[in-house]
């Protein structure tokens, strides 16, 4: 086997060992795939992690920049204690539309709320909408939005925030300082405008799997 196909086989043997998916995550993907969304959900393994780290933080307020079909909001809002809630931002209103009604028939419509619009519009104004300083936010959507998501998601932060961001290896051609691919020279400046940020203490984790070789941006605020 290929290591590519090696990866697969592996993610397949966690997910089934593990109980990652269910019936309820499964339909959310075939009902992205029917609308034509492209599929670029995280994996489910990557789906599950992302609801540990929530739970393991103690989350009890998430946001989520770039919805897509609601993948991975509703594993992260399955994190959530009942009392918790979950505000994501979707800037195109057929994904918002699909990710409504996935939402819906999760169950979470009244914890978890999709806000349409340019995330860079919806950010600044989340507190005066009543939102609270939230406790745990995934950075998922447009690459060459990245530094500024990074710079509003701190705004609304506070100590003990985890940050998570999606897609920041792409195949190791992020220590490619000359390429344009994949919006690169954006995740380039988000990750130097951490490294120099005594704010916030980070790592990046490389990852494998069904969707190919990419990493995950992991932070705390101070
Ligand atoms: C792609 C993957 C992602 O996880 C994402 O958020 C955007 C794009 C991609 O593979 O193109
Ligand atoms: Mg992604």
């Amino acid at each position: 086997m290929d290591m590519k196909e090696t990866w697969k086989a592996v993610d397949a043997f966690i997910d089934e060992e593990l109980h990652i998916s269910d019936e309820v995550m499964e339909s959310i993907l075939e009902k992205n795939e029917e609308a034509g969304l492209p599929p670029i959900e995280v994996a489910a393994t990557h789906g599950k992690m992302l609801y540990l780290l929530a739970k393991m933080s103690g989350a009890s307020s998430i946001l989520e920049i770039g919805t897509h079909g609601g993948y991975s909001t509703i594993w992260l809002a399955r994190s959530l204690p009942k009392d918790g809630l979950m505000a994501t931002l979707e800037v195109s209103d057929k994904h918002a539309s699909i990710a409504e009604e996935n939402i819906r028939n999760a169950g979470f419509e009244d914890q978890v709320t999709v806000i349409r619009g340019q995330a860079l519009d919806s950010l600044p104004k989340l507190m005066e909408k009543g939102y609270p300083r939230f406790d745990f936010i995934f950075i998922d959507a447009n690459k060459d939005g990245y530094p500024e998501y990074l710079e509003e998601a701190l705004e609304v932060s506070t100590t003990g925030t985890v940050i998570v961001a999606d897609n920041v290896v792409r195949q190791g051609k992020v220590i490619d300082p000359e390429t344009e691919e994949n919006n690169i020279p954006h995740i380039r400046k988000f990750i130097e405008m951490l490294s120099e940020n005594d704010e916030i203490e980070t790592t990046i984790i490389q990852t494998v799997g069904r969707k190919g070789y990419d990493g995950f941006l992991l932070g705390r605020v101070k």
